[in-house]
């Protein structure tokens, strides 16, 4: 049986053609497509791409002056950190969410917009693997050559999977029978109609967005919508430790925000969505509330 595509660079001794990655002794990294011939240049020095081609990873390197790099083939959270960008990425612990909470299956149909640098598209074609189908949306030209080539880069060719599409997601969804829509983009709430009608029954949609605001206005559009289940709304933060000795402490520094996710399911067609158990905080929707395109909270905003 052949390997999943991608799967042979992500193994074995270093070859020409591999991404690796340098960790100086300051942890900081570097990474370069290795060639045979060529030198990797730093101000502490040089060395050969060729005694890298051929060993295994995990080898130090030394260059010209003496400094040691740890080299290695960068993890994919790695390569969407370093990869050269168009728009902001979909951090790592979110990819990680998206792939999880959204049940991203081997096989799965899954359509998504905007593709941005194309970060998160590597981590849905991962996940579905080369018999699944990832349609991506990105309205932007240069931003959808720059997600190509990231894309191209990390699976060393085209994915068999992928597909991608110029222009508006509401215009031009044309896909059927799909089981999971993922969408990051300033306004999702303007797709809800189409990706409604894309979805099947039990599909799953599932939104990424950085604001207070967006979130307001995308849960209350899919639940206005009718076709959809209650949705689930959430963010995760991550904060890294420092472990040495006695020295045993969370991390000072964290990225303290990246956004919110939100899934909803798709109901069968001509089903009503079953009520509310719990009514709505009081206030929730009092004289104040002006609708789910509001862009700010009366008073204190508690309610
Ligand atoms: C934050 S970026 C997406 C980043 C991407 N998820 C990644 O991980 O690299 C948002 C992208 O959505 C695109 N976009 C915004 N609205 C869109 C729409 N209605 N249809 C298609 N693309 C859209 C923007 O051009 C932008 O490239």
């Amino acid at each position: 049986m052949s390997e999943p595509t991608g799967a042979a660079r992500r193994r074995g001794p270093f070859k020409v053609g591999d991404q690796v990655q340098l960790t100086d002794p300051k942890g900081r990294h570097h990474t370069f497509t290795l060639e045979a011939g060529k030198s990797f240049h730093t101000h502490k020095g040089s060395f050969p791409h060729d005694e890298l081609i051929g060993a295994p990873e995990g080898t130090v390197v030394r260059t010209t002056g003496n400094t040691a790099y740890l080299a290695l083939r960068p993890l994919l959270p790695d390569y969407v950190l370093s990869m050269p960008r168009g728009a902001a990425v979909v951090y790592p612990k979110d990819a990680g969410q998206i792939l999880s909470m959204a049940d991203v299956f081997p096989g799965a149909r899954v359509v998504e917009a905007g593709v941005g640098s194309g970060a998160l598209s590597t981590y849905l074609l991962r996940a579905v693997g080369d018999h699944g189908m990832v349609h991506s949306y990105e309205r932007r030209a240069d931003f959808a050559e720059v997600a190509t080539q990231n894309v191209r880069r990390y699976f060393g060719g085209d994915h068999p999977a992928w597909q991608l599409t110029v222009g508006d997601l509401q215009d031009h969804l044309s896909d059927t029978e799909v089981d999971r829509v993922i969408l990051d983009m300033l306004a999702p709430w303007e797709c809800v109609e189409p990706v409604s009608k894309a979805l099947v029954p039990g599909g799953l949609v599932c939104v990424y967005v950085a604001t207070t605001t967006q979130l307001a206005r995308t849960v209350e559009s899919l639940r206005g919508h009718g076709t959809f289940n209650e949705p689930t709304a959430w963010e995760t933060m991550v904060r890294t430790w420092h472990v040495e000795g006695l020295a045993v402490r969370p991390d000072h520094r964290m990225i303290g925000h990246t956004g919110f996710l939100v899934t909803a399911r798709r109901l069968a067609d001509g089903v009503e969505p079953p009520l509310r158990r719990r009514r709505p905080a009081k206030g929730a929707y009092g004289e104040d509330y002006a609708g789910p395109g509001t862009t700010s909270l009366p008073g204190n905003g508690a309610v």
